[in-house]
């Protein structure tokens, strides 16, 4: 049996605009949003005093201008980082994003999200709890709610404990044993897998289990056109450029 109802657009922009702004930060959701996105991806982890942003790593040199464990800061001082000269001159002094700036964002448009709970190493089941808490906050009063994901079961459960009428789902980076216990035990409606792991015998599967299937990081056109076939129910990319949300596989600018 599928899920019921699946409210989410098909085409997801993997922290924000792929590659073509500094990923998590405001710029690149508005960017997302001008190649035509409405629903975007996004890493959230925990401040030290319990906000909630967006970073993928858990470290702060690769996508900022700070050192060390991104966990280990207040929110008052991660705020005042560079989240955008390492991507391009363009984009120098983009601060990192909240969760409450994109949530505002969102919501003044009507954007979906699909918050990536991306625990500092330690806080797996606090972060998972704290992000849906405030998540359940900000979305109260939205026709469509953030779909929560994660790689970390126990950030799943502390999401299932806190809010859990707040859509949650599975991401596989391989079919490790047991991953569909733990999809059902989490009260998952989805699993999102890594697009090598998928074909027609294990779409099969996660079919059988009564979950929706999402795909990341999808970024060639051969890719996305087999993964459509199989009747995937939505594709996170980077290559806003390359693919047109408007329709499954339609193509951007007359791209090849
Ligand atoms: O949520 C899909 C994808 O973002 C998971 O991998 O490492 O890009 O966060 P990663
Ligand atoms: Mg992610």
């Amino acid at each position: 049996m599928m899920a019921p109802s699946w409210p989410y657009p098909f085409w997801v922009a993997h922290r924000g605009a792929g590659k073509m702004a500094p990923e998590n930060t405001l710029a690149a959701f508005r960017l997302g949003a001008a190649h035509g996105y409405r629903m975007f991806e996004c890493d959230a982890k925990l401040s030290a005093d319990g906000s909630v942003f967006l970073l993928h790593d858990a470290t702060l040199e690769r996508t900022t201008s700070g050192q060390g464990l991104a966990g280990q800061l207040s929110w008052a001082e991660l705020s005042q980082l560079d989240a955008g000269s390492w991507h391009s001159r363009q984009y120098a002094g983009e601060p990192p994003c909240s969760l409450a700036a994109l949530a505002r964002f969102c919501l003044a448009s009507g954007y979906a999200l699909n918050i990536e709970i991306k625990p500092s190493p330690g806080s797996e089941r606090q972060t998972g709890q704290t992000v849906a808490a405030q998540a359940e906050r900000m979305w109260a009063q939205a026709h469509t709610p953030p779909l929560l994901s994660s790689f970390q079961p126990e950030s799943l459960a502390g999401a299932l404990h806190s809010a859990p009428s707040l859509p949650r789902a599975l991401l596989l980076d391989t079919w490790w044993d047991g991953w569909l216990q733990t999809a059902t035990a989490l009260q998952c409606c989805a699993i999102v897998a890594n697009h090598r792991l998928l074909d027609a015998d294990t779409m099969s599967a996660v079919r059988r289990a009564g979950l929706r299937c999402l795909s990341y990081t999808v970024n060639e056109l051969e890719q996305a056109s087999a993964l459509q076939a199989l009747g995937i129910d939505g594709i996170i990319t980077d290559r806003i450029d390359l693919f047109s949300p408007a329709a499954p596989l339609a193509l951007a600018n007359g791209a090849p």
